[in-house]
């Protein structure tokens, strides 16, 4: 069990985003905004993008700024944040294979400085780190927990699990109030990759055979992202903040066919199915969270599945003028 503080109140809290105009940073603004937070994001839209915080532009201070050339030590003796959430990174395993130092750069090295920073001002505020379900490798069991081995194998993951762990010693050693999240696969609305973008642009180019990897059985845990952004929001207001590390799942399991049928209902679609029969080299056949760490501070999902899907759906129909159902 961890322990929990009294939740925070947002109300005029100033928070600052790194990473804020991309997918999951950019939901977490809007609820942060809502919540009334004065909320700055620093973001060099490079998988960002200024249309994904649009619609709070004028209630956030958007500003383009390169995390790997900042000077925190400065920024933060200059400037007043309450929180900070540090989520601005390659986001993807690939990029990573294939420049592996491209990705320190700005995966690990960014970190480090920011902790060295906040160790040398005896930094007071909460900080909240986007850390990754890669940092478990292939060595998962069912659910995956907190305690499990991380054998991490990307330069991703080793560069998220070495992040984590850093922030780990010096949230010890130092007295700083910070915790990490390991982040499942998130999806929802401003996504443009990953399995229910994928399975939605397969049905807008071609609406009578979808083709699906694997034979569907696959287990999987589908996290909405305004779940996921929920999640930093509690870590941050009321997590232990010693450096422990939270799964952040839905804790609910379906297969990749009931995602792909869920998919189709609501799209009032009736392809036929083509099973490649074989998983893709390094997909596991079962995903399975257990969030229940997370849960012990107070963190329940809220959007349930097909809601989320039917949230992505608009969304994406918006975007490229798809007309379904
Ligand atoms: N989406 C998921 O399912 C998932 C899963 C595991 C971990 N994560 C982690 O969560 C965080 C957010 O992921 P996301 O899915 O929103 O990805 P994303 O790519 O949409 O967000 C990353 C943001 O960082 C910005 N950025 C990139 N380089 C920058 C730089 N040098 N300086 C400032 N900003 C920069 C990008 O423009 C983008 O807006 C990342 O740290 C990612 O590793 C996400």
């Amino acid at each position: 069990m961890t322990q929990s503080n009294e939740p925070l109140e947002w109300q005029g809290k100033s928070v600052l985003i790194t990473g804020g105009a991309g997918f999951i940073g950019s939901h977490l603004a809007g609820l942060l905004v809502d919540a009334g937070a004065d909320v700055t994001v620093f973001d060099t839209f490079a998988s960002g993008s200024r249309e994904n915080v649009a619609a709070i532009n004028d209630r956030i201070s958007l500003q383009e700024r390169d995390i790997r050339e900042l000077d925190w030590e400065a920024y933060l003796s200059e400037n007043h944040v309450d929180v900070l959430f540090h989520l601005a990174a390659n986001a993807y395993v690939p990029p990573s294979v294939e420049s592996p130092s491209f990705d320190y750069e700005l995966n690990f090295a960014p970190v480090f400085r920011l902790l060295e920073a906040l160790r040398k001002l005896k930094w007071q505020g909460r900080m909240v780190f986007a850390s990754t379900a890669a940092v478990y490798g292939n060595s998962v069991r069912i659910p995956i927990s907190e305690e499990d081995l991380t054998v991490p194998i990307s330069p991703y993951g080793v560069g998220k699990l070495a992040a984590e762990r850093y922030l780990a010693v010096f949230a010890n050693l130092y007295g700083l109030k910070m915790a990490s999240l390991r982040f499942f696969s998130a999806f929802g609305p401003r996504q443009r990759k990953q399995v229910v973008f994928d399975l939605l642009a397969k049905l807008s180019a071609d609406r009578e055979k979808i083709f699906i990897h694997g034979d569907g059985t696959q287990v999987r845990d589908f996290l909405y992202v305004e779940d996921a952004a929920r999640s930093a929001m509690i870590v941050a207001g009321q997590g232990a903040l010693t450096g422990e590390v939270y799964n952040v799942g839905s804790g609910k399991e379906y297969t990749i066919a009931q995602l792909a049928k869920s998919l189709c209902k609501l799209t009032g679609l009736d392809p036929t199915f083509d099973y490649s029969g074989t998983n893709r080299p390094g997909d596991p056949e079962k995903l399975v969270v257990d969030i229940s760490r997370l849960r012990s501070i107070g963190y329940e999902p809220q959007v349930d599945f097909e809601q989320g899907l039917a949230n992505t759906i608009a969304w994406y129909q918006e975007q490229t003028g798809e007309t379904w159902k």
